[in-house]
């Protein structure tokens, strides 16, 4: 007996063209490569011209999303996309997005998960194809980090992380068979613990303050609109949560570490991935990172490493990929795809 199950169809991405090297930023920081590279593995990030907006590098990559696709995008019946860095406060970047698309009427979601917002979409769109709500639905992860962050010796710590960039998948309802064998997305699992919710995250404006205090002066002064974080308590609970998230998909499959072909984390830090594996068991030429060219794209590492990974000849049809991450909220989350 065969049922609907939700297929990636197709991966696109777009990385914006300004290269900056680690080097590079010492004209905006007092920062070094030896100190970026040694804690963080990132040897550059690219960042988007003052221009674009999120739902700009949203559009680049869903359009390649969808060409390669081979469908005509009129056959996609929903727009999700995840991003921390929205156009605007409201209304959602996936508003934007479905108008630069010429989709008019399907809805449109966005996603506020960070750097687990990509897996979130992908486990929402498998829900609705798996109830035939849907047949075609574009998942995207979208980020300017660029023109949110602190890019001086006072915000070192955090900007020196993060890269711009975008990446999407079209997924589309098929009929499967045996969903361990045949190409489908397997299962997909979340998680979120919002005792944690300020160990990472941007303070300010919100409507938590009071009118008057809502968005004031001395916030600018204190610099609360730049993200803050407490850079060892994040890592502390990545490398915790990311391997619960990988053994509990293993487990709901009756499955091992060496049955998995490939492993596309979320990439906040090399050094993160590298324990992962390691308390995991799994050697390194399993695990496809691509923190040392793209920096941290949040949403959108995990469809770009996917895309690299299949460039790369790593990711090929018929093998089991699983993906984690772990982000602000905190949020954590996997995914099981049969490619
Ligand atoms: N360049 C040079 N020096 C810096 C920089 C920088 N960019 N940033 C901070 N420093 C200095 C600090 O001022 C401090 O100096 P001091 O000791 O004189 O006060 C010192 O470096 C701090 O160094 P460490 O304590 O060794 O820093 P640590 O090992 O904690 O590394 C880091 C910091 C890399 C942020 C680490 O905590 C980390 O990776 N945490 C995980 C956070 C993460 O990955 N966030 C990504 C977003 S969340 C996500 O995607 C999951």
């Amino acid at each position: 007996m065969s049922s609907t199950r939700s297929k990636i169809l197709s991966v696109g991405t777009y990385i914006p063209e300004n290269l900056w090297t680690n080097d590079d930023l010492k004209k905006l920081m007092d920062t070094s490569d030896e100190w970026i590279q040694q804690r963080t593995g990132i040897r550059q990030r690219y960042w988007a011209h003052e221009s674009q907006s999120t739902s700009d590098l949203a559009l680049s990559a869903s359009e390649q999303a969808i060409e390669r696709a081979g469908i005509e995008k009129s056959k996609i019946d929903l727009v999700i996309l995840a991003t921390l860095s929205p156009d605007h406060e409201f209304p959602g970047t996936a508003c934007f997005l479905q108008a630069k698309l010429g989709l008019p009427g399907i809805p449109a979601l966005d996603v506020r998960q960070q750097c687990t917002g990509f897996i979130y979409g992908v486990s929402i769109a498998d829900q609705f194809i798996r109830t035939g709500m849907y047949k075609h639905v574009l998942v995207v992860g979208a980020e300017i980090h660029s023109k949110g962050l602190n890019r001086t010796t006072a915000g070192r710590e955090v900007s020196v992380l993060f890269g711009d960039g975008a990446g999407a998948v079209v997924m589309a309802a098929v009929d499967v068979r045996d969903p361990a064998k045949d190409s489908c997305v397997i299962s997909t699992h979340l998680f979120a613990d919002g005792a944690f919710a300020k160990e990472l995250w941007i303070p300010a404006p919100g409507s938590s303050y009071p009118i008057a205090a809502r968005m004031t002066h001395e916030m600018i002064d204190q610099g609360l609109q730049w993200p803050q974080m407490n850079g060892k308590t994040v890592f502390v609970h990545a490398v915790k949560r990311m391997p619960e998230a990988v053994l509990t998909a293993l487990e709901a499959n009756r499955l091992q570490v060496s049955d998995i072909d490939l492993f596309v984390f979320h990439q906040a830090n090399l050094r993160i991935n590298e324990m992962v594996a390691k308390q995991l068991g799994i050697p390194a030429e399993k695990v496809f990172n691509t923190i040392d060219r793209f920096g941290n794209t949040t949403a959108a590492t995990i469809p770009i490493g996917l895309n690299e990974a299949v460039a790369a000849g790593k990711l090929k049809k018929g093998m089991l990929v699983m993906s984690a991450a772990f982000g602000s909220g905190f949020t954590w989350a996997s995914s099981l795809i049969r490619w």
